[in-house]
């Protein structure tokens, strides 16, 4: 009887195509440009489905402009086993942040229909579009799980008008992605892959990352108000100078978050000025500002909080203040049974392994509700990430994609019930 235990990825195929990957909007710089539904984001998706077709899976695009290949594994009806991430990056991003686990569930996959295994569940590598944000965040995974509403389209972070126009760009549109979702009685779990983006792991001198929950993101657009007027002629203390009191707020809101609100963070991630020029004083200033906590309490505090500093800098400095919501996702702890898995897999390959929660969010907390779903960490090279710095040790990124094979076999096994795979032990 052959033992499941004894199955890895293939190391040098996995290699190979996280590099040609790599090619899909590289910079300069030795990171990605993919953001969603760009030109460079599909044409990695198709060369992801071109390399599942060769690999005799199915591929598939639904509705949301998720890329998926089924492995059909299971007896007739089965649920399936979704594995995978995104493929889609930040602007000017690194090459691991999501081709990594999208890439270790295509080997997975491949793994179990080269050994020809029957499982009690069919399998599925997915790319979920748009995790990162670009357009609406989370989009593919939230249409995917049921979550996706008519106003998270209509007040997407990237505006109206670039998220039509990727839509468009990829054949896609609104009535289909809100028509996308799955039965979750078909889904028999979901796994993902993925670097730390953090230095948990590394101070802890870990390999592996079983994490326990997914942060809360709260999105915000703010528009600070003032006056156009002469930069040379007019008296500074007689300015309604918008970007005094975008920078006032966005200082203060560090202050904020260290003081009352420590377990969380802030993040300011544009700010842009009008009419813009050197001679102008400032009479419009726009900001992104997102908010992350672990409980969800916590993070509707801190929203209240930060829209009244932002409130109160506006009257310091004369402006008025317009403040447009631009999405929340809630925090999602992951199903213990996912992490029971993942542990037992990265202790049967001898690897170190501890429970962290993640600070950035990720498509599996869209699928936290509807099915079990769990996700494997692997360290970060000083910890960077959404940046070309993003490096995670090629070994590292080997053990992940082991771990995730190891523990897909388990979960699919766990979730069904039945105790033993055929012509497998455990
Ligand atoms: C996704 O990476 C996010 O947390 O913004
Ligand atoms: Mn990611
Ligand atoms: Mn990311």
């Amino acid at each position: 009887m052959q033992s499941f235990n004894n199955l890895r990825v293939n190391p040098v195929r996995f290699e190979d195509d996280f590099n040609v990957l790599a090619e899909f909007g590289a910079t300069p710089d030795g990171g990605v440009n993919r953001p969603a539904l760009s030109a460079a984001h599909l044409a990695a998706c198709d060369w992801l489905l071109a390399r599942a077709e060769a690999a005799g899976l199915e591929p598939r695009r639904d509705a949301a402009g998720n890329h998926s290949a089924r492995l059909e594994c299971g007896p007739p009806g089965a649920p399936t086993l979704l594995l995978g991430s995104h493929l889609d990056s930040v602007p000017n991003g690194g090459r691991f942040d999501g081709a990594l686990g999208v890439l270790a569930a295509l080997e997975t996959l491949r793994v179990v229909r080269e050994n020809d295994f029957r499982l009690p569940v069919n399998l599925e590598v997915i790319e979920f579009t748009d995790e990162e944000g670009t357009l609406v965040g989370l989009l593919g995974s939230s249409a995917l799980a049921g979550k996706l509403k008519p106003d998270d389209l209509a007040r997407p972070r990237s505006g109206r008008a670039a998220l039509l126009e990727g839509l468009a760009r990829a054949g896609l549109d609104e009535a289909g992605l809100l028509n996308a979702a799955r039965p979750p009685n078909q889904l028999a779990g979901y796994l993902e892959l993925h670097i730390e983006q953090g230095p948990r792991l590394l101070r802890a001198q870990a390999q592996i990352g079983i994490v326990s929950m997914i942060v809360g993101i709260a999105s915000h657009r703010l528009t600070y108000f003032g006056r156009a007027d002469h930069a040379g002629s007019t008296p500074m203390l007689e300015r309604q100078d918008a970007a005094q009191g975008a920078c006032a707020f966005t200082l203060a809101l560090r202050e904020l978050v260290i003081e009352h609100f420590p377990q969380c963070v802030a993040n300011v991630g544009m700010l842009s000025l009008e009419p813009g020029a050197f001679n102008i004083v400032p009479e419009c200033a726009r900001l992104a500002l997102e908010l992350r906590s672990a409980d969800t309490a916590e993070l509707q505090r801190l929203e209240v909080s930060a829209l009244e500093l932002a409130r109160r800098e506006a009257v310091r400095f004369g402006l008025n203040l317009e403040v447009e919501a631009a999405g929340v996702h809630q925090p999602a702890p992951l199903s213990p049974l996912a992490q029971q898995v993942i542990g037992e897999a990265a202790g049967s390959l001898g690897l170190s392994a501890i429970s962290l929660p993640s600070g950035a969010g990720h498509d599996a907390q869209s699928l936290a509700d509807s099915c079990p779903a769990g996700m494997i960490f692997v360290p970060s090279q000083g910890g960077a990430s959404h940046s070309p710095r993003e490096l995670t040790l090629w070994q590292d990124c080997l053990n992940g994609a082991n771990v995730l094979l190891q523990a897909a076999l388990r979960l699919a096994v766990a979730v069904t019930g039945e105790g033993q795979l055929a012509g497998m032990e455990i």
